[in-house]
């Protein structure tokens, strides 16, 4: 446990606080006991010095700029792996053998379908539905449909619940794509690999054979690795808290999708292409980077800066690559790159992005990545959703299965009115 402890000194009484070490990083004060030794809490909105739980999955240094999932570097992952072996190593701590990895693969590929009715729930919104309105809706929804795998206590159950999950994603936000632009549903195929089958169910259509391009599925499995979990980011701390409560796995992910929608998270993505779009030409980037540090202008530059890292987001590197790479092999040339390059290399030399350790983060390249694979900038985050349900799932099966954990439940600095009387309507 603690070799070391801390001592607080709070009106004139000295209080002892173990320190505790990880494997890597940090160490953290332990002050679970503080309010019942000194009746003092501790205020820190935004948790910027707060650890949340314990976990074993993903380690982040964000001066060093590294990423790790159960050990194994990023860019090691993004480059030799697959998406469904990252999955497996996060949910179970280990790479899979050729076997395991197989038997995965195809737990995973026997519960892509939905349950049919599910598709009666797009009708309710309205066409021009943004797809992250769709996908709280009816992931929430799911709650209503698998009861067999909801007794959150029994380890079993919250693998299927979590196969579930993982397997449904991709039908249901190609369900939301296709809702989008009026066309059918188009139901799974389990010949196909985890991306070429969500590629095929997003841009083929019923009424003729979908050939699945190994580039574009090959960056888009990169993508969703580079996605897969980030540590205790907001809408995993999401999840975790509304699961804390033993809450419904589907209803938990759910309200990690909607944290990840707004566009300080997930919905940067979206955000960064708009923005490039709206620069448009590598001679509008000082006006938008006068902007950017302008203190009475709520505009930021989207795609940078991070809370952990203070130096460039190793995610950010392997996706200027991808992005690189997939342009090149489709032959396109789209401006919004170069825009993006030209934005980025200036950035990183202004002395205001510099002093405040600005660096792009994962959402800055991926738009261009996603734009030239032929997604709307709406389906961005929706993607980005999809990934990261692996990293929610993980995270959900660790803390139930975790014995320290506790109904998350933070206290507050109350600054409202004291106790007053109250004074009926008519004499005030
Ligand atoms: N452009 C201009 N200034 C910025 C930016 C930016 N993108 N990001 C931070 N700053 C400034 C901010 O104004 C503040 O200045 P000051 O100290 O003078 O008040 C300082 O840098 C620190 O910012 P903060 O908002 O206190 O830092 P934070 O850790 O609370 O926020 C962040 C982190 C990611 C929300 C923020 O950097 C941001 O809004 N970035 C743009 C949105 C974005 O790209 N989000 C994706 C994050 S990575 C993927 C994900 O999590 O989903």
């Amino acid at each position: 446990m603690s070799d070391t402890n801390a001592t607080l000194k709070l009106d004139g009484k000295d209080t002892s606080l173990p320190v505790l070490s990880g494997s890597v990083g940090p160490d953290v004060v332990d002050i679970r006991k503080l309010y019942a030794d000194t009746g003092a809490f501790t205020y820190d909105p935004g948790f910027t010095s707060t650890a949340s739980c314990r976990s074993a999955i993903t380690y982040i240094d964000g001066e060093e700029g590294v990423l790790l999932h159960r050990g194994y570097p990023i860019d090691q992952l993004a480059e030799q792996s697959s998406f469904t072996e990252v999955a497996y190593l996060l949910l179970h701590g280990e790479l899979p053998t050729r076997d395991e990895l197989d038997s995965f693969t195809y737990t995973i590929s026997r519960h892509t379908m939905v349950h049919e009715q599910l598709a009666t729930f797009f009708r309710g919104f309205r066409r021009d539905a943004h797809p992250m309105a769709i996908m709280c809706g009816v992931v929430g929804a799911l709650s209503a449909f698998y009861h067999d795998s909801t007794d959150i206590t029994d380890p079993k159950q919250r693998m299927i619940a979590s196969h579930r999950l993982i397997a449904k994603m991709p039908t249901i936000a190609a369900m939301a794509y296709k809702y989008s632009i009026g066309q059918p549903f188009l139901y799974p195929d389990n010949t196909l690999s985890y991306t070429g089958n969500f590629l095929r169910m997003t841009f083929g259509v019923p009424a003729e054979h979908y050939e699945v391009n190994p580039i574009l599925e090959r960056a888009m499995d990169r993508i969703f690795i580079l996605h897969a979990d980030h540590e205790q980011n907001a809408s995993t701390s999401t999840v975790r808290l509304a699961g804390s409560s033993g809450a419904n796995p589907f209803a938990c992910i759910a309200a990690g999708i909607a944290c990840l929608w707004g566009p300080a998270h997930g919905g940067a993505n979206e955000a960064a292409l708009n923005m490039l779009r709206e620069i448009g030409r590598p001679e509008h980037i000082p006006e938008y980077i006068a902007r950017a540090k302008d203190k009475d202008d709520p505009f930021r530059l989207m795609g940078f800066g991070h809370r952990v890292y203070k130096n460039y987001d190793p995610r950010a590197k392997v996706m200027q690559q991808t992005a690189e790479e997939v342009l090149k092999e489709l032959n396109i040339s789209d401006p919004v790159l170069d825009t993006a390059r030209e934005l980025e290399q200036i950035a990183l030399k202004d002395d205001y992005f510099i002093e405040k350790k600005l660096y792009p983060n994962v959402d800055f390249y991926s738009g261009v990545i996603l734009n030239a694979i032929g997604f709307p900038s709406d389906m961005f985050t929706v993607l980005f959703a999809l990934a990261r349900t692996v990293g929610w799932v993980a995270q959900w099966n660790e803390m139930i299965s975790d014995p320290e954990q506790k109904i998350g439940r933070p206290r507050q600095l109350y600054v409202g009115d004291t106790e007053r009387q109250y004074v009926p309507v008519g004499s005030r």
